[in-house]
């Protein structure tokens, strides 16, 4: 395996931002770009190389699935985006082959590293790349919640009125509706947010903010595609986040979507869970002593995440 190879498949909007933000954050010594629509990966890997004396050094190219060989991470962002008058269920169905097959041409390229996925509906299209690929669990994640539980951070930093990096939270479940944040774990400077934000002096009325804060996460994507058309800068560097705990073998604790087996009494679904990422993928799940209410609300992420699987 080369040491700091990363090869991008699909060369959109969030492949391509996460390309920008991966050559400047110097993590990478190669990145390779591949898309079924040739034009467009030219065009992206063209506009990224003349950036080339502006970033750290990183060799940056178009390839092909063949380039997974000995790269260490492969970022999986290829997928069809819902069409008028097409159902959620038939874009699964879309998405899950076009991920399926991606998984079988890596894993026959021979490639040893860690699969990450992120078109979605990305807890199904994980479970997808596992089976299809066949490797080991830990080797085959999604992005999952690491988005939203920075999008969830930032809000609680601005009413706490605090740097962002001393809120320590994390959304959990699906990467979708039926997410939700892990209250019991939030905490600012150790203390936990039930306790920080009564006492904090931009707070009067915690308990209705709460539920406000939890449910501008789960809205967000909504509005950001009602603007613009999609997302992409905050996710880019999410996975830019991952891909920096897989490089360095960090040992980070991130909310990536993994197989849960035999956690927080879920079997074989994937979905966000407090995983530690390192070289080899996930080495551990965090079974952290989560509330019944947010054991109930991980349990239904679950059976909505099995119901969709079993449609396909
Ligand atoms: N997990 C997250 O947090 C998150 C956040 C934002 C977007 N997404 C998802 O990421 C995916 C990509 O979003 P986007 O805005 O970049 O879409 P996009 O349409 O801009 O890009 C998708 C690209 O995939 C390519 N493609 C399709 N089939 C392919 C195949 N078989 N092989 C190679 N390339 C193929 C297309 O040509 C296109 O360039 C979507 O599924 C979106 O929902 C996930």
């Amino acid at each position: 395996m080369q040491q700091r190879k990363v090869v991008i498949i699909g060369a959109g909007s969030v492949g391509a931002t996460y390309c920008y933000a991966l050559a400047q954050s110097g993590l990478a010594d190669e990145m390779v770009l591949t898309d079924k629509n040739e034009d467009l990966m030219k065009g992206q890997v063209l506009d990224l190389v003349h950036g080339q004396p502006f970033f750290p050094t990183v060799m940056i190219r178009s390839g092909s699935i063949a380039d997974c060989t000995d790269a260490r991470v492969v970022v999986i962002t290829a997928g069809a985006a819902q069409k008028p008058g097409e159902t959620r269920l038939q874009l699964i169905k879309k998405n899950a082959e076009i991920t399926g097959s991606i998984a079988e041409d890596v894993d026959k390229s021979g490639c040893r590293g860690v699969m990450l996925i992120v078109s979605n509906p990305v807890d199904i299209l994980t479970y997808v790349a596992l089976k299809r690929s066949g490797w080991d669990k830990s080797r085959v994640i999604g992005s999952g919640t690491v988005l939203d539980s920075s999008r969830f951070r930032h809000l609680l930093s601005k009413h706490c009125g605090v740097d962002v990096h001393n809120v320590h939270a994390y959304i959990l479940g699906e990467h979708g509706d039926s997410e939700f944040a892990a209250w019991s774990m939030t905490n600012i400077a150790g203390i936990n947010i039930d306790e920080y934000c009564p006492v904090c002096v931009n707070c009067s009325d915690w308990k209705n903010q709460r539920q406000l804060i939890e449910q501008q996460v789960r809205d967000s994507a909504y509005h950001i595609i009602n603007y613009k058309g999609s997302t992409q800068f905050a996710v880019g560097l999410a996975l830019v986040r991952i891909t920096g705990a897989i490089l360095r073998s960090q040992s980070t604790i991130l909310s990536i979507s993994t197989l849960v087996e035999s956690h927080f009494g879920i079997k074989d679904v994937c979905l966000s869970v407090p995983c530690v990422v390192s070289d080899s993928g996930v080495s551990r799940i965090i079974e952290s002593p989560l509330s019944s209410e947010e054991l109930d609300s991980l349990s239904n992420s679950a059976t909505i995440l099995k119901k969709a699987l079993s449609s396909l």
